[in-house]
């Protein structure tokens, strides 16, 4: 019998409002390759939706669609067309002047705007985001390209001057490093893959893109938009197992830039098959276990907010999730209890569903890996607190908080990365700290209290393990203006607006000594607009 917390909570087709319904699943078949949309008639993978519908009193997951399963051929035309594209540097795009090639990405942002409603749709379906966090995702991004385009004006406005230097006299600027391999995750597939995708664009990097297993086909209204607002070549799609299509790019040497969001097991494989591993930049954002520690003097009922904000939006599926909760003993009975009542009155639903918090989970059996977890912790001295916790309905779980958690079980070092939150209590601060020190991660950290000398004397050995210390406020990427990135197995390089630019460049500069001849060359090179690159033209 279904539990009562799930009752009805799977629609009947009709029941799902017109606007979000998938009537005919969509059939992709195409993929974006050396400028065109090619048709692929091979075979196809059907996307099912974590969404289910209940069809004659039984629960179905829904077809929503398919995507093409390409193979190494496809894979290596890609690759053909991207590295033509880019022609070693030579080709019209890694040339074009900075300010035209802003142009191609306008246009392209123009587009995509247009793909909105079609976008936001199937991100309700293929990932279970709810409404307002697909609308989100879209609109950020979009705010995220507009920011871009902004910070490279800025650079290229401060690159656009001369340094002169011990009679030397040149111009540095950033140049572009070649062929980007592009993939984000499933969490957040369109947002997290475009805040790597566009900075290696619009630097004159050519790039292949790999959408992520789960978000596919959210990525095909785009594909038109791709194709006419960029040259024949400089974006390229794939689509298809990753070993199948991904293993035979990193092994040609040819990738320049790899770009991924996503395992440091998968990222560490990837860059192993690179034969030439010093030709590789690595640009990554992999897994965290980021913690709160919560002190004996926090403001409870704010950091229970944070709290549950931090651990189980969007299911707890994000990075930067609070992922492990450490309390004072003093205030912990008071905290869980409030926590537990908190987590309890979270609306579990559909995507679309008015003020839903909680959805159902698009990896493939995550709910029986979730019940392994709480198990394991279970058989180790731990238990559900509260009353809601842990329950399943196929693809939902109910969130579970679970105490207490310590050493030697898996919830107290794996990233659960859903809606299972593990708490501890401590009597010292040396029992987080040392947590937070021997992790393996090292992305960010919450603080929890009100006495600024507590907190002072806690910052400043936190900072030197994580990249974010948030006081009384949960862990997050944004705003996307600040560095995003993490130490140990948490990341690679930092992303954010301006540090995205860097990411996918080299500085590069002409010099030259301070000589009449030299001078004459540079200022008629100047005045007569000769060079892209040698030029003090201004952005505005
Ligand atoms: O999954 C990791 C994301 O970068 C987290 O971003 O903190 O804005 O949800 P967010």
């Amino acid at each position: 019998m279904t539990d009562e917390i799930f009752h009805s909570i799977f629609p009947r087709p009709e029941m799902v409002p017109a606007a979000y319904a998938i009537t005919s699943p969509l059939q992709q078949g195409r993929y974006l390759c050396d400028g065109e949309i090619r048709t692929w008639s091979g075979p196809h993978q059907d996307v099912l939706s974590p969404v289910h519908e209940t069809i004659l009193d039984t629960i179905q997951p829904k077809l929503i669609g398919s995507y093409p399963l390409l193979t190494e051929e496809q894979a290596l035309e890609a690759l053909d067309a991207a590295c033509r594209a880019y022609d070693h540097g030579r080709g019209a795009w890694p040339t074009m002047g900075v300010e035209e090639r802003i142009k191609h990405v306008e246009a392209f942002a123009f587009r995509m705007q247009e793909e909105r409603e079609h976008v936001v749709k199937l991100l309700m379906w293929e990932i279970g985001k709810s409404l307002p966090d697909a609308g989100k995702e879209f609109d950020r991004t979009i705010d995220y390209i507009r920011d871009t385009i902004d910070a490279l004006k800025d650079l290229d406005r401060v690159s656009s001057r001369f340094v002169i230097e011990q009679d030397v006299i040149a111009q540095i600027r950033r140049a572009p490093l070649g062929v980007v391999l592009c993939m984000g995750p499933f969490n957040y597939p369109l947002n997290e893959t475009f805040t790597t995708l566009i900075p290696a664009l619009i630097m004159g990097n050519a790039v292949i893109f790999k959408p992520p297993k789960l978000g596919v086909l959210l990525h095909q209204p785009l594909l038109e938009a791709f194709r006419d607002s960029f040259p024949r070549g400089v974006i390229n799609t794939i689509n298809g197992e990753g070993q199948k299509v991904i293993g035979p790019l990193m092994k040609s040497g040819r990738i320049d830039v790899l770009a991924f969001i996503g395992s440091s097991r998968v990222a560490d494989s990837l860059k192993k098959q690179h034969p030439r591993p010093h030709r590789l930049r690595g640009v990554l954002g992999l897994e965290a276990k980021n913690a709160a520690i919560i002190l004996q003097d926090a403001d409870l009922d704010h950091a229970v907010q944070e709290c549950v904000l931090g651990a189980l939006s969007y299911n707890g599926q994000r990075c930067t999730a609070l992922k492990m909760l450490f309390v004072h003993e003093k205030i912990a009975d008071t905290f869980i209890a409030k926590f537990s009542e908190a987590v309890d009155k979270l609306q579990i639903g559909m995507p679309w569903d008015d003020k839903v918090q909680i959805t159902p989970l698009p990896e493939p059996n995550k709910t029986g890996y979730l019940t392994q977890l709480i198990d394991d912790a279970r058989s180790k001295g731990a238990r559900v607190v509260n009353q809601k916790g842990g329950r399943v309905h196929h693809t939902i779980m109910s969130p579970a908080v679970v105490y207490p958690v310590g050493p030697g079980m898996r919830l107290y070092t794996e990233e659960q990365f859903g809606p299972v939150v593990p708490i501890a209590a401590f009597a010292d601060i040396e029992e987080p700290m040392n947590y937070v020190t021997q992790s393996d991660y090292g992305q960010q950290v919450s603080l929890f209290g009100t006495d600024p000398e507590i907190i002072a004397d806690l910052i400043d050995p936190l900072v030197n393990q994580v990249c974010r210390v948030n006081i009384n406020s949960q862990c997050q990427r944004g705003p996307d203006t600040f560095p995003f990135t993490g130490r140990k197995d948490s990341a690679e390089g930092t992303l954010s607006v301006s540090d995205a630019l860097r990411a996918f460049t080299i500085r590069t500069l002409v010099a030259a000594k301070e000589t009449d001849t030299n001078r004459r060359i540079i200022k008629s090179i100047i005045t007569e607009r000769r060079s892209r690159f040698l030029s003090t033209d201004f952005i505005f």
